[in-house]
């Protein structure tokens, strides 16, 4: 379903069998990566979602030095884990000729909620954002490439896959609220959101 121009929606794109695994995948990626709470650039206001990544970079965030991908966890300084298998299935749908370098976790609790934002911090925005929705449904908003663009919001469910891409690449988007209890999925209330994400552009000498 097109949301808008490059923004796709794909309801119940994972199985809650699908789900079930890509959960216990995350699961050993938070033993090897906890979870940190990021802070925003200057001001240093924590963000209300915890957060950790898997692949070759992962996406941080403080006060000191702002939002940047880096290839080690801000606290420990360990690499970050592989991304798992299932979420790699997804980036299929990108469409894209090398594989996604970031996999951003992002972990809501009932409270926590994500300000209207872009995606800009990749030099690769020829590759669309690949989310995927885990656990609790969500209010999901998106507008256009002004911060006061008219906006639209959905409800994303848990196994939704959603493609920033496009002409939508650069729109801003945000999380305005979580329905908790809408989903069995997690033992408590809460929402995972998987970003895969392509950060370099690919050497023109072969996709890797
Ligand atoms: C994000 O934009 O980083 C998160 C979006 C979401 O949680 O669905
Ligand atoms: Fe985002």
């Amino acid at each position: 379903m097109e949301l808008a121009p490059g923004l796709i929606w794909h309801p119940a794109y994972f199985s809650r069998d699908e789900q079930e695994a890509l959960v216990a995948q995350l699961r050993d990626c938070v033993r090897q990566a906890p979870l940190f709470t990021p802070r925003m650039p200057r001001t240093g206001k924590a963000f209300s979602v915890q957060m950790t990544n898997c692949g070759p970079l992962g996406w941080v965030s403080d006060q000191a030095r702002g939002y940047r991908y880096q290839a080690d966890h801000p606290e420990t300084g360990a690499p970050w884990p592989k991304i798992p298998d299932l979420a790699l299935r997804a980036w299929e749908l990108a469409g894209y000729q090398a594989p996604p370098e970031a996999c951003l976790v992002n972990f809501y609790n009932a409270q926590a909620k994500m300000g209207l934002h872009q995606d800009r911090d990749e030099a690769a925005l020829d590759a669309p954002v690949v989310s995927i929705s885990l656990g609790d449904t969500c209010l999901f908003r998106f507008g256009g490439e002004e911060r006061n663009s008219p906006t639209k919001s959905i409800k994303l469910a848990s196994g939704d896959v959603v493609l920033i891409g496009g002409a939508s690449r650069l729109c801003f988007h945000g999380v305005d609220r979580l329905y908790a209890g809408t989903s069995t999925l997690l033992s408590d209330a809460g929402r995972i959101n998987l970003t895969l994400r392509r950060v370099t552009q690919p050497s023109v000498l072969g996709a890797s």
